[in-house]
């Protein structure tokens, strides 16, 4: 079932629960429209004999209950007024999707406060980012459950953002609604297995996604590729039977302005499986490599976005597929292959597969489109998972005007990135002795940034260029606040944003 984001003046008819907001020090955001009198007061009074709650951020607790008992009333801290942003009222949403499931809810309205306006967001606006966080943490993966679970309560069907200002909760949610469906795709795209989700199917479902709401998909199957010269994405997928795919999508929001404008170019790395290939990885966590497409889910899912929001910028996504398998058809360690840019690499391991795919879709979008910019998303190295853990994505980014950009929408979106170093000396250790690049560093050390300096190699024309290193944002180990785990659709939002707020109507 999926879960209905309303708003409206009032509560439905159908609500089971109502929830009112308690800023910090348990200082009522009361809301007369909603709440009559002697509700308020009976509250009020309640709130003055608790020990524990305090109003603070995502703190819930329960209220008497009106109308003799058939709706319950839940209290939620919002915090310190001068605190609460975006970021903080999504988490109070995941928060109370968490209650709300936990008591059975079927239909909860969250009543808009009408007294207090908080220091850094209008009360309707943090009604609409509660309700993003209820949608967000709302999300689950089911498809392939086929018993219903003995302890499973109720899906909630119905939240509800009710108040006067309503109207002004529902404006600001709609660019959020539409993020949002991004990234519950790409979520669900992560979150499919491998025997499902593999080049040719991923590229189908990318189509038939993506096809209705105007986005012009094109699939490079095998030979096209091979006709192409996609060398170094073949030789990743040589050792699958699953053959590789690359699909190029093109949104054109700015068509109507006629005049040619270089696009946006976002590129995605789509390891519908890693193996490791020859150098195989270890058999602890190697279930954890269906996430190696994160990248792409990421792609994918910001031109879902792009579409549903008809914005205005032209732009190109590019995702490789391959399955990277252990076979006697396999690459080695030590073979030199070809590439798309014309330039010759040395496979030092096969398990260094990401940074071949993407160095052959960032030559050809380059050669093919000339963007304004090229931003590439990948799940590439454990290096970076160690580095930054879940919590930041490393950013790679040749250009400080780029990375602005980035940093700002970073912020105001609460997917949060962490600029790193491109330099000479990185790049230069990626230079074979037999080839023209090596797709291994010297040695153990700062793996990110020497997988960084690789595909800086075929960035051409010091074309503005950033590089995400998703390696530990794309999936999350336990549930956070606003996702579920594993697949977390990281990229989607920051990305989206950066475009809305940086390069529309320009
Ligand atoms: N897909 C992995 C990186 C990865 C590891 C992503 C853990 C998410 C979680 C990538 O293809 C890989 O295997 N990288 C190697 C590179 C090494 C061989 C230079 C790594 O990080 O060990
Ligand atoms: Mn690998
Ligand atoms: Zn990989």
């Amino acid at each position: 079932m999926t879960l209905n984001i309303k708003f409206a003046a009032k509560p439905t008819k159908d609500t089971d629960t109502v929830i009112i907001g308690v800023y910090a020090d348990n200082n009522l955001s009361t809301a007369s429209d909603a709440l009559n009198v002697d509700t308020a007061n009976l509250i009020e009074s309640f709130l003055g004999k608790q020990e524990s709650f305090k109003g603070k951020s995502g703190q819930i607790i329960t209220a008497p209950v009106l109308d003799e008992g058939k709706t319950r009333i839940l209290l939620v801290g919002l915090g310190d007024p001068d605190k609460i942003d975006g970021s903080a009222a999504e988490t109070v949403g995941g928060k109370l999707y968490v209650a709300l499931k936990s008591i059975g809810s079927k239909s909860a309205a969250f009543i808009l406060g009408d007294d207090e306006e908080p220091e850094n967001i209008s009360t309707a606006d943090m009604g609409a980012h509660i309700a993003m966080g209820v949608r967000l943490r709302g999300y689950s993966f089911l498809k392939y459950k086929t018993l219903d679970a003995e302890d499973e309560s109720p899906e909630l069907g119905t939240f509800t953002i009710a108040g006067k200002d309503n109207k002004k909760s529902a404006k600001t949610y709609e660019p959020l609604g539409h993020v949002a469906a991004g990234m519950l795709w790409a979520r669900d795209l992560v979150n499919e297995p491998p025997n499902m989700l593999y080049p040719e199917s991923f590229a189908k479902m990318i189509k038939d996604e993506l096809k209705p709401l105007g986005v012009e998909v094109e699939i490079f199957d095998e030979k096209k590729l091979e006709k192409l010269g996609f060398k170094a994405q073949l030789a990743v997928g040589m050792g699958s039977a699953r053959t590789p795919r690359t699909v190029v999508m093109r949104w054109n929001g700015k068509a109507a302005s006629k005049k040619k404008s270089q696009p946006l170019a976002f590129v995605g790395k789509g390891v519908t499986f890693d193996t490791g290939g020859i150098n195989i990885k270890p058999s602890g966590g190697m279930e954890d490599m269906k996430l190696d497409m994160g990248g792409a889910a990421a792609v994918v899912g910001l031109m879902k976005s792009l579409a549903l929001r008809n914005a205005k910028a032209d732009v190109v996504g590019i995702v490789g597929l391959v399955e990277n398998m252990p076979s006697d058809r396999a690459y080695r360690p030590s073979d030199v292959i070809g590439s798309y840019s014309g330039k010759t690499i040395e496979v030092l391991n096969t398990d260094a597969e990401g940074r071949l795919v993407l160095a052959d879709c960032l030559t050809y979008v380059q050669r093919k489109y000339d963007p304004a910019l090229v931003v590439d998303l990948a799940t590439l190295t454990g290096a970076m998972m160690i580095a930054l853990g879940h919590e930041y994505c490393g950013t790679f980014v040749n250009d400080n005007d780029l990375w602005e950009n980035m940093e700002s929408a970073s912020k105001s979106t609460g997917e949060k990135l962490w600029r790193m170093p491109l330099d000479a000396a990185f790049k230069k250790e990626m230079v074979s002795s037999i080839a023209d690049v090596k797709s291994l560093g010297n040695g153990r050390y700062a793996g990110a940034c020497t997988a960084a300096g690789f595909l800086e190699h075929f960035i051409e024309d010091n074309r503005p260029w950033a590089h995400m290193d998703i390696a530990g944002t794309a999936w999350v180990k336990s549930d956070s606040a606003i996702c579920p785990k594993p697949g977390t659709g990281f990229g989607v939002r920051v990305l989206d944003k950066m475009i809305a707020d940086h390069y529309e109507g320009k």
